[in-house]
């Protein structure tokens, strides 16, 4: 059993909505190859935040998320326990590369020269295919197809860049880098080096989701599970920590801007059969319930 692969470059648009489909209905989680995203330029996000993370301590703070900063941007080192008691530990870069109204500067790195260049050509790359996906995702549920993005927030949807930088970690058992968790934005798209790590839970099992040098591991969350009324699942996924590399991870989470409210999609509650299953929430309101571990419904 393994996460589904979806090959974009199929001429049948049909057959590859449906098995985008069918990937969400099924796993919540997938991979896309030959997705039109050039790979020299994936190649290059990932050497210019690897770059990144190798300058001293001192450059890296440069971007660091202020002390009193009530927002996810900046650099920062962390240090956690998960459910288990194990310990968590990972270096995190959070910048939003899109829309450009929302882009803070001050939060990308500096060095490489060209961190930005590629950040910005990686934005709109990774737009378009989003938004592709989203459009297959919208007629699966028998709808309109901008109706998930506009459920989202339309043109307010916002980009926002992680960088996970684990360590290489002897001892597994004790410590793991990203705990078990869904993603709480819309639709995640992640590339991560050639260490191997990410795992997706399914049928009560782990499973290595594999490497594939420009593949885009796709994940959808939370938002995306309630807009779909529960058709789509959010993907429950963790990330392990290797004996002797470091591995580098890059999700771009697709979600609302913080007062925005979303719902199970209007035109998906239709007649008795159909109830919403999920409450409506502004986002903002979403995430810290979630992050407070409190109850959503
Ligand atoms: C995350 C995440 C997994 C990974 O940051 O939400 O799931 O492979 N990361 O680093
Ligand atoms: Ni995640």
């Amino acid at each position: 059993m393994d996460v589904p692969i979806v090959d974009l470059s199929n001429p049948n648009e049909d057959l590859v909505a449906r098995a985008v489909v069918k990937a969400s209905e099924e796993w919540g989680i997938f991979q896309v190859v030959n997705h039109g995203i050039p790979p020299e330029l994936i190649r290059r996000l990932k050497e210019v935040g690897t770059k990144f993370f190798e300058l001293p301590e001192t450059e890296k703070e440069a971007v660091a998320k202020p002390e009193d900063s009530v927002d996810v941007e900046g650099y920062r080192t962390k240090y956690q326990k998960d459910l288990e008691g194990r310990n968590a530990w990972v270096d995190h870069l959070f910048h939003r590369i899109w829309p450009p109204s929302r882009v803070s500067y001050r939060f990308w790195p500096k060095l490489p020269m060209d961190y930005r260049e590629v950040n910005e050509d990686y934005a709109k790359h990774l737009k378009k295919l989003s938004e592709k996906i989203m459009e297959w995702l919208s007629e699966g549920l028998g709808l309109r197809r901008e109706a998930l993005i506009e459920g989202l927030g339309g043109e307010t949807v916002e980009y926002l860049m992680k960088i996970n930088y684990y360590p290489p970690c002897p001892d597994q058992d004790l410590v793991i880098g990203a705990p078990d968790h869904t993603d709480v934005n819309g639709i995640t798209f992640l590339v991560a080096n050639e260490a191997l790590g990410l795992q997706a839970f399914k049928d009560n099992h782990w499973i290595d989701v594999k490497y594939t040098t420009s593949g885009i591991i796709v994940i959808v969350g939370d938002q995306f599970h309630r807009m779909s009324n529960g058709k789509y699942m959010s993907a429950k996924h963790r990330a392990t920590m290797d004996k002797e590399k470091t591995r580098i991870s890059w999700p771009v989470f697709v979600e609302s801007s913080l007062d925005h409210e979303f719902a199970p999609l209007r035109e998906l509650i239709t007649g008795e059969d159909n109830a919403p299953k999920f409450k409506p929430y502004v986002y903002k309101d979403f995430k810290f319930r979630k992050l407070k571990k409190l109850p959503l419904d």
